[in-house]
Parts: C-alpha cells; structure tokens; sequence
C-alpha cells in the first residue's frame, strides 16, 4: 500500500531529479531518505567527466544524512524517467543497508507509477559492520 508518507517521499525525490548533474547519461535520478525522526534528506546524481567518479543519487541523500548526524534511515524513495520505477544499483543496495536494514524502498517515476520494496529483499545476506568484528583474529584477541 502507498501510504502519505511515501508519497511526500517521493515528490521530494521528484525535486532533486530536476536537479541531476548527468550530462553524460542524460539518465536524471532523484532520491530522498526518510531519518527515524522523521528529517527528509535528498540527492540527486552527480556525474563526472571522468566517469567512474559519478555519484549515485541515493548515496547522494544517505551521506548527507550521515554527515548531518542521521544515521538510522527508515524509508529510500527513488524516482527515475524510466516507464517502469527503476530499482538501486548494487553498490547504493549495500550503502542503504548500511544504514537501515528494515529500509522502505519506495520506486517511482514522474507518471506516478509506484513500487514498493524492503532493502532486505533486493539485497538478501547483505554485509554488515559485524561481519568486521566477527573476523577471526579479532575473535581470537577478545577470548
Ligand atoms: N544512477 C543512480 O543515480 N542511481 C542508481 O541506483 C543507478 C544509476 C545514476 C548513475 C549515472 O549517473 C546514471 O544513473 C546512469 O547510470
């Protein structure tokens, strides 16, 4: 179901397309992740002339959340041209989980076709922080 919520979600990750750096694609991105208390921050992609140096959109929104001091991410909107939403690339699935693992993945395009997902489901056994602590070595120090 598609709720207020997203929707305000996603109008604001409609604006920050208007907004994409992607002259080299031509292919606009909008984002906006929602913080637990409830701050919306948004990005939009950021492209390169040395192309690998691009930024997604949504990694875009989360390092403007962290930065500000928001690190725990309820809800992920993502708007794109696309005739059917377009989903988070791998790399931006691994940083969204990052910061919330029960994520609201909510997909749109400017049609106001919605598709609604968990960050959990389009990435199944993502890595995490304790993964890193689990390390053998490390394990063995703390015994
Ligand atoms: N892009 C995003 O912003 N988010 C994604 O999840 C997929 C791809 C951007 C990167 C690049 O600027 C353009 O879309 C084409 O790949």
């Amino acid at each position: 179901m598609v709720t207020e919520e997203d929707r305000a979600l996603l109008a604001a990750a409609l604006d920050a397309q208007s907004r994409a750096y992607c002259p080299f694609s031509r292919y606009p991105v909008g984002a906006a992740v929602r913080t637990a208390c409830g701050k919306v921050y948004t990005g939009c992609n950021v492209e390169s002339a040395s192309f690998s140096l691009t930024c997604c959109a949504e990694r875009v929104a989360v390092f403007k959340a962290v930065s500000d001091g928001y690190r725990d991410l309820v809800a992920c909107s993502i708007v794109t041209s696309d005739r059917t939403p377009a989903p988070p690339c791998g790399a931006c699935r691994q940083v969204l989980y990052e910061f919330g693992r029960s994520m609201r993945i909510v997909l749109g395009n400017p049609e106001g076709e919605v598709r609604i997902s968990q960050i959990s489901d389009l990435l199944p056994d993502g890595f995490t922080p304790e993964h890193l602590l689990s390390r053998t070595e490390v394990a063995e120090e703390l015994d």
